[in-house]
């Protein structure tokens, strides 16, 4: 058999996340159990998992559910990738992350990054979903779409 194209590959854990999180009300065990399911599908994901916009202070962005080595717990809202996408309220890839003005280097080892917002119904931005790579240039078009896809289906709203 051939083996699965990314954008399979992502369809299929689209499918697979929501038949696992169907039912489930909690937010954490949603964004956890995404982390896990991602991580585990794609050999060039290095660090998986959800910076929250913390409810105390919407400014900022809290580490929630993440698979992968120690991150920062806060990022401001505008600062680094993750900020930067959650004010934008669109996925940011950057290939190379020393050309990234501001960004935020937790792992020295990160390259290249992609983050995606979880946008409630109204719109605003929930959390964003980091996953960063060992490599450069990691991430298209395909990663973009697919993770779109399966961000959009994650808020219990
Ligand atoms: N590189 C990110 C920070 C988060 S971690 O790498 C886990 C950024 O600039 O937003």
């Amino acid at each position: 058999m051939p083996a699965e194209t990314k954008t399979e590959t992502y369809a299929r854990l689209k499918r697979e996340i929501d038949a696992v999180l169907e039912g489930e009300r909690n937010q954490t065990a949603r964004y956890a159990t995404a982390a896990c399911l991602l991580s585990e599908a794609f050999d060039h994901y290095y660090w998986t998992g959800f910076y929250v916009v913390d409810p105390e202070d919407p400014a900022q962005l809290v580490v929630g559910p993440y698979q992968g080595t120690l991150g920062c717990l806060r990022i401001p809202v505008g600062k680094g990738v993750c900020g930067t996408a959650a004010e934008r309220r669109e996925t940011v890839i950057v290939a190379d992350v020393e050309a990234f003005p501001g960004h935020i280097a937790c792992d020295s080892r990160t390259r290249s990054e992609i983050v995606t917002p979880v946008m409630d119904a109204g719109g605003r931005v929930a959390a964003v979903l980091d996953v960063d790579s060992t490599d450069p240039d990691a991430f298209d078009a395909e990663d973009r779409a697919g993770l779109e896809a399966i961000c959009a289906g994650l808020l219990n709203a």
